[in-house]
């Protein structure tokens, strides 16, 4: 039976909280997608357009009815189309897997799959009018997300739901963000390219991938090193034969203008002996199953007990052993596994009975109010513990699971995907469902993870993975070489092509972080930003925006895609690196909206020299014969931009009797420093 919600409230002018009927508020657990705890300040008015119905008798469910025309999005990580409508899924973090054709069960996942590694109880809903609004469902316990009519969200407990109303999709998407905080600005050297595998292994392959980059000069910032660094995967250790001496290697790879970032996995082998499992024991570090004994699951090194991240200490300790780590110079660390995921039997999950212990503003609870936020209490842990051992750099950290506002302490990317054509197209509309769930900073592992790809699967993954935020490839162990020159010399010009694109492109893109630091824009944005109401571009997903201005749109997936449906007005194609999107679709086309202007750096190898040199102004007029755009610099790297250090730069170009004048219209921030150089280029 349906019943009203009791108690709805206004938090802000444009959000409501709603409780459901003979629920009493206090009773509810802590928000761990709030930066702060939202107490109703006002009724909501009678205008409110979106309220949800509660049902109290059963589970627990929350229907919020949508007008005829509405697109849903958001849902956070899901495989499938940007356009959601018809969905059903599930807010559970899930190591998932597919059964292969010969009846093998792999860890990846497809269009099917209920739930990926992470979970963002939300969806945005964008109204024919062009009007939106968001609704999160704001709790940790598993929830069932059900978009076949109208928003309905079911769980076993009671949740309070958030409703957010917005002139525009965009204006939600911030509101969201105001709510459940936005990213840290990353360091700027995580904005190039990233070569992974699982593993480079020992350390004399590192150094020679290193080479074998700068020999070939194809720009790449940053090396990854996958399990095999450890010994026997006990985590905090390193393989006395294959490292050595990590400190040497980060060195090296210094040297050589790249930076590293290092694996991580929460589970802890169960060794007497070993002084990680030792002192867990020792400090009642771990996850306790239902009897109060130490409870374990078998991972990458057997049998392995999990730090229990709700409480405070254990956070502590991990943050102390992440420091002696760190005293090796790696740069970033990558936290995976952590939905949390045994390895074996594939599938499983821990019971929802283990028990966490909480402490300080976190209630103890079981495994079930706790397994949506376990990655994010990792990634947590992991960013703090960064940014004490080093206060004057930026953590990066990147995670596999996560939970909505886990953006405030991680990036993130897809998972375990295959080298399929269905999985490279399902890269975008991913990346841009996370930005429309508040994380901006995402990317597909190119190439895919699983399986070898074709070199024309490859060469189109890493055309269109160098435009998205996080552009990293990565594969798994067994497979086939998956560097840029793996797949003979034709897809190697193509890779390097798409990377000096990049790197060109990357004073532009450095600019889109820092807006999506401050405001929680995405920056890769789906093609209906450009223009709400038109029905036409609610279902695109293979062309998308970067920040307001570019428009990346690839070459056609084959016959069973429809042309890509494009925003009206001008937008005027450029190019960078002496790409021909014609003869070679490898490289999506680039288009710049009229009246927008660009500025892209000189490229190079590594993002040091692409911040350097002068700029070009790559300008498209509008009819007016106007145009505008914005240019963020600061160090790189630290904390001073938070204290003024920085320069946003606006450049105003106009038209007079065919001669086109570009001037600096604003400076904001004291970056000291002359501002560089700039050519101007009119399209
Ligand atoms: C998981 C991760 C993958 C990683 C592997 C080994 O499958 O998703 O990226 O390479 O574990 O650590």
């Amino acid at each position: 039976m349906a019943q009203s919600h009791q108690e709805p409230g206004l938090v802000a002018d444009d959000v409501a909280r709603f409780v459901p009927q003979d629920v009493d508020p206090a009773s509810l657990p802590r928000s761990f997608a709030l930066v702060e705890p939202m107490p109703a300040q006002a009724p909501v008015p009678g205008t409110w357009r979106s309220t949800p119905e509660f049902e109290t008798d059963g589970p627990w469910a929350a229907t919020l009815a949508v007008e005829a025309g509405t697109s849903l999005y958001g849902t956070g990580e899901v495989a499938g189309p940007l356009l959601r409508n018809g969905f059903v899924t599930e807010a559970w973090a899930t190591q998932p897997f597919r059964i292969e054709a010969d009846g093998t069960p792999v860890p990846n996942y497809d269009e099917r799959s209920k739930s990926l590694y992470q979970a963002h109880p939300w969806v945005l809903a964008v109204r024919r009018d062009g009007t939106a609004f968001g609704v999160l469902a704001d709790t940790t316990y598993r929830l069932e997300i059900d978009l076949r009519a109208g928003v309905r969200f079911s769980c076993e407990t009671p949740f309070p739901v958030l409703v957010i109303e917005g002139a525009r999709p965009q204006d939600v998407v911030r509101r969201l963000a105001e709510l459940t905080g936005r990213i840290e600005l990353p360091p700027r050297w995580s904005l190039g390219y990233h070569q992974c595998r699982f593993s480079y292994h020992p350390d004399s392959r590192v150094r020679a991938l290193a080479d074998e980059f700068r020999a070939r000069k194809i720009p790449c910032d940053v090396i990854w090193i996958d399990i095999h660094y450890m010994d026997a995967y006990k985590v905090f250790t390193f393989d006395p034969e294959g490292f050595p001496n990590p400190r040497a290697t980060n060195d090296q790879l210094h040297e050589r203008g790249f930076r590293s970032v290092w694996i991580l996995d929460p589970a802890i082998k169960v060794e007497p002996g070993y002084l990680v499992y030792e002192e867990g024991v020792a400090e009642r570090h771990f996850l306790l199953d239902a009897e109060g004994r130490e409870h374990r699951e078998w991972t990458w090194p057997g049998d392995a007990a999990f730090p229990d991240y709700t409480r405070p200490e254990t956070r502590a300790w991990w943050a102390r052993h992440t420091a002696e780590l760190l005293e090796h110079e790696m740069d970033g660390l990558w936290v995976d596994l952590n939905e949390p995921s045994p390895i074996l039997p594939l599938g499983a999950e821990l019971p929802d009975d283990v028990q966490h212990r909480g402490g300080g503003d976190i209630a103890p609870g079981s495994h079930a109010q706790y397994h949506n936020v376990y990655g994010l209490l990792m990634s947590k842990a992991t960013n703090d513990a960064m940014r004490a051992a080093r206060p004057d750099r930026r953590p990066f950290v990147l995670t596999r699971s996560s939970f909505i506002g886990g953006q405030r302490y991680a990036a993130t990317w897809t998972g375990d995907n295959v080298s399929s054509f269905e999985h490279f197209g399902w890269s975008v509309p991913m990346v841009l469902n996370l930005g429309l769930s508040g994380q901006p900073n995402s990317g597909p592992d190119i190439g895919g993870f699983a399986g070898t790809p074709t070199p024309e699967l490859f060469a189109r993954w890493i055309g269109l993975g160098a435009l998205l935020p996080f552009s990293r490839t990565h594969s798994a162990l067994d497979e086939g070489d998956q560097e840029p020159w793996s797949f003979g010399p034709e897809v190697e010009a193509i890779a390097r092509t798409a990377l000096e694109r990049r790197y060109r492109l990357l004073p532009y893109l450095y600019t889109l972080f820092r807006e999506a630091a401050v405001t929680g824009l995405p920056v890769a944005r789906p093609v209906f930003f450009a223009d709400p109401v038109d029905p036409s571009l609610r279902s695109e997903d293979q062309s998308f925006l970067l920040g307001t201005d570019v428009l990346v749109v690839p070459a056609s997936l084959g016959a069973a895609h429809r042309a890509p449906r494009l925003p009206r007005g001008r937008w005027r194609p450029f190019t960078l690196a002496g790409e021909d999107p014609e003869t070679s679709p490898a490289h999506p086309v680039l288009r710049l909206r009229e009246g927008a202007i660009l500025p892209v750096g000189p490229g190079g190898e590594t993002t040091g020299e692409a911040f350097e040199g002068p700029l070009t102004l790559l300008v498209s007029l509008d009819a007016a014969g106007r145009a505008e755009g914005r240019l963020y610099e600061d160090a790189g790297d630290g904390f001073g931009h938070l204290e003024g250090g920085y320069r946003l730069t606006t450049f105003a170009a106009t038209s007079e009797e065919g001669r086109v004048r570009v001037d600096v219209a604003a400076v904001e921030g004291r970056y000291p420093g002359k501002l560089r150089g700039f050519d101007v280029v009119v399209l």
